[in-house]
């Protein structure tokens, strides 16, 4: 017997499934015979009892729980930071855990009251003592884990658990000795992973599968070389045995009814101190605030969201509710992360739903040089289609030429400051990038519900994708806005792709240009190579228009448009020679309309007029798109994403597809102005036409 090894126990006298706090005990309420729990543990007890000395705290009625004495508290030499359940089901333990830790001398460190810690079923040391192991996101709040570091002088090393079966880290996660690790890594988000990769080499690390990890496996009572646990898999067992444990299994059946095995039952109260390890935690926080309509556009609920699903935790440390209508809200709340960079990760998306961070004080934005030409310092906030704000020198500048996934560049000139989103590969040696996530902010203008419920504002329309029902009324308010725009002399851009042609809309959009409707057309090779085949042969990709029917011979056509083109030289001289009589292209040219083509792999020819070089095609796009009130994306989904990355917030964007997931993908912005339409792309365009041109009956009936 080992005895400088003490390991603390309570008897099931009062065991029972009573109540449901995890997955393991739906279905098992009562289900537990107290004859076999009884019997399973005094077996348990006595393994134990070989390697190391057990003391028992007394069973408490009403408290069924209390047998998993690994949530008493956490213990390191004589100090023990005290359990504080997340449960109330479970609270009424801590008092006599307290005491059974005061009369053994233990000094007692207790948390604040709304900081859940479930003692050592969520923290593990290392064998080696090197360091302890925090989990957090089912029962112990990462919040608390500071407070270990502190009190227990330790490093901690925050894990995240995702699975709820695996609502404890001892649950799916045990250190054994030598720096050996026995885990199921399903149970942890990929941060969590790649920390417990960097800390444990390959070769000490025992993989549980699912078959296993579900029969509680790693819920492992370890002593020296030995193991002790549940029943698990030969195979488990050889491969634990190979590295040189003694494997001992135990049936713990009806604890397994609660969601506990063999370590739940155990809580060792000798752990070591080792004099090189001292305080250190990764865990870091933050105030953000955020101000608007913050309820009802439900952002507090997508920022909190945020926060979780990266991994973080919050609290709200004030929260002041707009009372009326239109009085927007305030809030402050504090993000913990378990690292700086997951941090800075979610901080990042935070600024995204316009929050501010606010660290200690307000800072100046950080900012790195450029040490080589078209590569930006690591780091760099990468920017999105909202408009964004830095500060600098204390002040914040706003930044220009907004578009998605560029890097902001700073430049300090005798007039003042700029701030200038720019593509990375544009970046020149020495100027200076803004990095991290300190002095910035993107705006959003605070929409109260009537201004966003107006039914004559565009936005009446935003809220995503709609399908067949909703189309004609979408059409209806995009005919009335088209119309707008096209009397205030705005403008409007279309991006197409050859699925327009194909489905018939070669006609309708043709008409739309001719009508003024359309100031700059967007597309690629194709969809002008099948505009032009239609226009001078009749099919399309050798499909007859009018019969719909393949024509003999017809997959040449397009050939031989390209080929008549490229004689010309360019699509306006083919236009000029009288070549091509109408269509889309025909229009363009006729009326004086831009177009830019971008070439791709795949394209035939190209036409002369295609961008081959797609950087240079980037930059004609972005030209064009300059100043657009209104962008028509009309099947293509890649022309149409690139046209989103350009394109700042505040552009009206509509997106139409046959296929919801092109238009999900694009109508996404989480913004209020961009709207998806599934449905045929010739049946949108006919269907607009005949209410722009309601309109203009309309209209003229008015004047007349
Ligand atoms: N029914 C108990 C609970 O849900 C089981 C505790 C298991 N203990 C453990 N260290 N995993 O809290």
């Amino acid at each position: 017997m080992t005895q400088d090894i003490r390991i603390l126990m309570c008897a099931p006298d009062h065991y029972d499934v009573d109540y449901v706090i995890n997955p393991w005990m739906e279905g098992n309420i009562h289900k537990s015979s107290q004859e076999r729990a009884v019997e399973q543990w005094e077996k348990l007890y006595h393994i134990i009892k070989e390697y190391a000395i057990v003391d028992l705290v007394t069973p408490q009625k009403g408290v069924p729980d209390m047998v998993f004495t690994a949530n008493a508290g956490l213990v390191l030499g004589d100090n023990v930071v005290l359990s504080r359940f997340y449960h109330p089901e479970r609270q009424g333990e801590e008092p006599f855990f307290k005491q059974w830790f005061e009369e053994n001398g233990f000094n007692v460190y207790e948390l604040p009251k709304d900081l859940p810690f479930e003692g050592a079923g969520d923290a593990l040391f290392d064998r080696e003592g090197r360091w302890l192991w925090a989990g957090y996101g089912f029962r112990s709040e990462l919040d608390s884990h500071p407070y270990l570091a502190k009190w227990l002088d330790t490093e901690v090393l925050s894990l995240r658990l995702i699975d709820n079966r695996f609502y404890h880290l001892d649950t799916c996660f045990c250190p054994l000795t030598d720096g050996y690790l026995l885990y199921y890594p399903s149970a942890f988000d990929s941060y969590s992973n790649g920390l417990i990769e960097m800390r444990v080499p390959e070769e000490k690390r025992i993989i549980v599968e699912e078959a296993d990890a579900v029969n509680f496996a790693c819920n492992t009572v370890n002593i020296n070389d030995v193991v002790i646990m549940n029943k698990i898999t030969p195979d488990l067992e050889q491969r634990i045995t190979e590295k040189g444990f003694k494997v001992i299994q135990t049936p713990l059946t009806e604890f397994l009814k609660a969601g506990g095995a063999a370590k739940c039952l155990t809580l060792r109260v000798t752990e070591p101190i080792l004099d090189d390890v001292h305080a250190n935690v990764t865990v870091t926080s933050r105030v953000i605030k955020m101000e608007g309509h913050l309820l009802d556009s439900g952002l507090m609920n997508r920022a909190l969201d945020v926060v979780v699903k990266e991994g973080g935790s919050f609290k709200v440390i004030n929260f002041d509710l707009g009372v009326e209508r239109q009085s927007p809200s305030t809030a402050e709340v504090r993000i913990s992360a378990p690292s700086v960079q997951v941090m800075e990760d979610i901080i990042s998306l935070l600024i995204d739903l316009g929050a501010v961070s606010t660290p200690e004080k307000e800072s100046d934005a950080n900012l790195e040089t450029v040490i080589k030409a078209g590569v930006s310092p690591d780091d760099f906030y990468v920017t999105t289609i909202y408009p964004t704000e830095v500060r600098i020198n204390g002040y914040w500048e706003r930044v220009t030429k907004q578009r998605m996934d560029g890097a902001i560049v700073i430049e300090e000139h005798q007039e003042g400051v700029t701030a200038t989103c720019k593509l990375l590969r544009d970046l020149e040696v020495g100027e200076k990038v803004v990095v991290g996530v300190d002095g910035i902010r993107t705006v959003r203008s605070p929409k109260s519900r009537e201004q966003r419920n107006q039914p004559q504002e565009f936005s009446f329309m935003s809220g995503g994708v709609s399908s067949e029902r909703r189309v004609e009324l979408l059409v209806e308010q995009i005919a009335w806005e088209m119309r707008h725009i096209r009397d205030q002399g705005g403008k409007v851009a279309v991006v197409a792709g050859p699925v327009v042609i194909h489905t018939g809309g070669s006609e309708h959009l043709s008409r739309l240009i001719r009508n003024g409707y359309v100031q700059c057309l967007l597309g690629g090779n194709a969809i002008a190579v099948h505009d032009m085949e239609q226009s001078m042969m009749g099919t399309s990709l050798g499909v007859d228009m009018r019969k719909g029917i393949p024509v003999r011979g017809g997959h040449r056509h397009h050939l031989k448009v390209i080929n008549a083109v490229r004689r010309a030289g360019s699509i306006a001289e083919a236009v000029n020679q009288g070549l091509i009589t109408k269509g889309i292209m025909y229009e363009c040219v006729k009326n004086n309309i831009p177009f830019c083509l971008a070439g791709s792999i795949r394209d035939d020819g190209p036409l002369p007029d295609t961008y081959m070089d797609l950087i240079k095609a980037q930059e004609e796009y972005s030209r064009l798109l300059k100043g657009t009130d209104m962008i028509l994306m009309l099947s293509s989904m890649l022309h149409s994403i690139g046209v989103g990355n350009m394109t700042p917030a505040g552009v009206k964007m509509v997106c139409v597809d046959i296929n919801p997931a092109v238009v999900t993908k694009l109508s996404d912005r989480g913004s209020v102005e961009s709207v998806g339409i599934v449905t045929d792309v010739g049946l949108f365009l006919s269907l607009l036409l005949q209410q722009l041109d309601k309109l203009t009956s309309r209209y003229e009936l008015a004047i007349s």
